[in-house]
């Protein structure tokens, strides 16, 4: 059966990871949220007190150990050395230097090869920030999804009252804001929309609608 790779990239919180696993599960595809895998490696470094800005360090740590992802019905699983981090690495610790951590290429570098073995052979729906761009330049759809940063920060104001974590919105707007303008302005694949991606703005849709536009257009080019 033919299998496609789908690429969908765009700003912080604008519901790709939700929309990527429904649209992965809908279509019957491994889903790779490349954020995680940020995130992971961040978490560890905060962890084990390895500056951020520290390019090196933070290489050799990353060589050090196994990042995995692991699908469940309803999440994607992360694991450091075979330790669940899922929770560990939506802190607002990590949240707010995992930014840092991306703009080094070296790190970048061994990310990227490793998303590229991931999506090896299988039918593919891998969000980012670079994947259109850069990991998977070859993707048959590419979607660069967008939502207004006020539909942004209260999506996620929403979905933090449902864990039980306080959040203030004027703060959340505030980070959202500050990590997109660092993922634009970094040299190494900096945040951008591929030439050949389709823009959609969720701001005013459902996750079903969307992840029924993607998966039309994924069908369409089977
Ligand atoms: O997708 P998520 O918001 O979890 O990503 C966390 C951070 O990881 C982003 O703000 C960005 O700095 C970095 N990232 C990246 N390239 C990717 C995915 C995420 O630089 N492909």
């Amino acid at each position: 059966m033919k299998t496609i790779k789908i690429a969908i990239d765009g700003p912080a919180a604008a519901g790709k990871s939700t929309i990527a696993k429904i649209t992965a599960e809908k279509l019957g595809y491994t889903y790779i949220d490349t954020g995680a895998m940020y995130r992971a490696l961040t978490h560890k470094a905060l962890q084990m007190n390895i500056d951020i800005n520290d390019e090196d360090s933070l290489e050799e740590l990353l060589n050090s150990i196994e990042i995995s992802l692991k699908p469940t019905d309803n999440t994607q699983l992360v694991f450091i050395d075979g330790s669940d981090v899922t929770e560990e690495i939506r802190s607002r610790d990590v949240t707010s230097s995992v930014s840092s951590v991306a703009t080094h290429s070296k790190v970048r570098e061994l990310m990227v090869a490793k998303q590229r073995v991931f999506a090896e052979g299988v039918g593919v729906v891998m969000d980012g920030r670079d994947i259109g761009t850069h990991v998977l330049p070859n993707a048959e759809l590419k979607i660069f999804m967008t939502a207004s940063v006020d539909e942004r920060a209260s999506r996620r104001h929403l979905e933090n009252e449902k864990r039980g974590i306080v959040s203030s919105l004027d703060q959340l707007k505030n980070e959202i804001s500050e990590r997109d303008q660092a993922d634009m302005k970094r040299k190494a694949s900096p945040l951008k929309m591929a030439e050949d991606a389709l823009l959609i703005d969720t701001t005013a849709m459902s996750i079903e609608d969307v992840a029924e536009k993607i998966t039309k257009l994924a069908e369409e080019r089977l």
